[in-house]
């Protein structure tokens, strides 16, 4: 099959032909219809985090199941399924507890060192990343990363309910748990911080104060919701945010993740308010923290992974909403490429005017 496939760190994307495995025990094989391209696929491409390159990256997939391995029974041949990155195994006392995010052993959803490997490139093995590669004509995937959606959701807004969405509407509505009339303030109006709009929209809050750095991506914003928007390159952010709220934020939420956005985020709180940490630009984002001042105001800072999703129970939740007209996944979905596209499309995320890219054509 044809995947797009990382060699060098930094190197861009390339098509290439991978073999696939067939399915064994609870592995599914999907027929990808539709890739999302996160920013968190482009940060592991280029910097060091850890992650083994070669691989195919590619983890807002959306597409039908094609066939099954023998010990399957959540899903079958012809479902539409978005996959999701959250590996969670369904027996340990966090899976047990409802918090699969939280899984104490992700490996679950893997192959083991002694199995035959999932993806091989030019006679090695490589590496999928996150369980899912999407960024290929099929994947196969552990059932546990499958959530089934109706048939009528078009593919390409299926696709972002896997990250984008799960995480950004996830954050505030699993994570932050924001209540009506509460104020909130979204840093990086981008694919995922829009889905953070979404989610405070459903919550009920009474201010959704938006930055970035884009005049487009911040009219975008308005109209998913946003009440304000602040062009941070234009304005000092803590300041335009404590004109607007005067008693500071009760929830900022970063979907930036560099350094001094952090530290701004943090300046913005109110009272007893909550920072959620959640982008990850390039590998030295992070926050000093003035321990007595976290005190005093009663502050919480707080790492966010997959909007503390439950990947099983969130994906047709916000599939349903969408079909409903209450939650809009329409508008993400601004550009569709082909596989061989992903360098370019990662480049048009940063015109203004451009939400999500997402591949729809596995072919060329
Ligand atoms: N924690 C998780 O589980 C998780 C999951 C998915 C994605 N992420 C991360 O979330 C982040 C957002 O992902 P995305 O796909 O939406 O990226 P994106 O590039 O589409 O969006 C980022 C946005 O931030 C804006 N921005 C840049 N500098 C800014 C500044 N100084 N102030 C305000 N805004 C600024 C950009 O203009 C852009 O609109 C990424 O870092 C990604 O890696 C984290
Ligand atoms: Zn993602
Ligand atoms: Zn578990």
């Amino acid at each position: 099959m044809k995947a797009s496939v990382v060699t060098n760190r930094g190197g861009g994307f390339s098509v290439g032909e991978v073999q696939l495995a067939e399915p064994i025990g609870r592995e599914v094989v999907v027929d990808v219809k539709a890739s999302g391209l996160c920013h968190t696929d482009l940060t592991l491409a280029n910097a060091d985090l850890g992650y083994p390159v070669p691989a195919v990256f590619g983890h807002e997939a959306a597409g039908v199941v094609v066939a099954v391995g023998p010990d399957v029974t959540q899903v079958e041949q012809g479902d539409h399924v978005v996959g999701c990155l959250i590996q969670f195994c369904g027996q340990c006392v966090k899976c047990l507890s409802g918090r699969t995010f939280e899984c104490l052993q992700p490996g679950f959803t893997l192959r083991g060192a002694d199995d035959e490997p999932r993806l091989v490139h030019e006679g090695k093995p490589i590496s999928q990343a996150f369980g899912l590669g999407g960024f290929a004509e099929r994947a196969l995937v552990h059932e546990n990363q499958l959530a089934v959606v109706p048939d009528e959701l078009p593919f390409p807004q299926a696709a972002l309910l896997g990250c984008g969405v799960v995480t950004g509407a996830g954050a505030v509505l699993n994570t932050a748990k924001v209540q009506r009339g509460e104020t909130v303030v979204v840093m990086g109006a981008g694919g995922v911080g829009l889905n953070a709009v979404s989610g405070a929209v459903l919550a009920g809050a009474s201010r959704i104060v938006v930055t970035d750095i884009t005049d487009g991506k911040l009219e975008r914003a308005r109209a998913f919701g946003a009440t304000d928007v602040i062009n941070s390159s234009e304005h000092d952010p803590v300041e335009a945010v404590r004109a607007l709220l005067p008693n500071g934020a009760d929830h900022v939420f970063d979907f930036v993740g560099a350094r001094p956005v952090t530290a701004q985020g943090l300046q913005m709180l109110g009272v007893g308010g909550g920072l959620y940490l959640i982008g990850i630009m390039g590998n030295n984002p992070g926050v000093d923290l003035d321990a007595l001042a976290l005190l005093n105001d009663k502050l919480r800072v707080e790492g966010v992974y997959m909007g503390s999703s439950n990947l099983k129970r969130d994906i047709p939740f916000y599939a349903q909403m969408s079909l409903k007209g209450r939650f809009n996944l329409e508008d993400l979905v601004s550009k569709e490429i082909s596989l061989s596209q992903i360098d370019e499309g990662y480049d048009a995320l940063k015109d203004g005017s451009i939400a999500r890219v997402v591949i729809t054509d596995f072919a060329t």
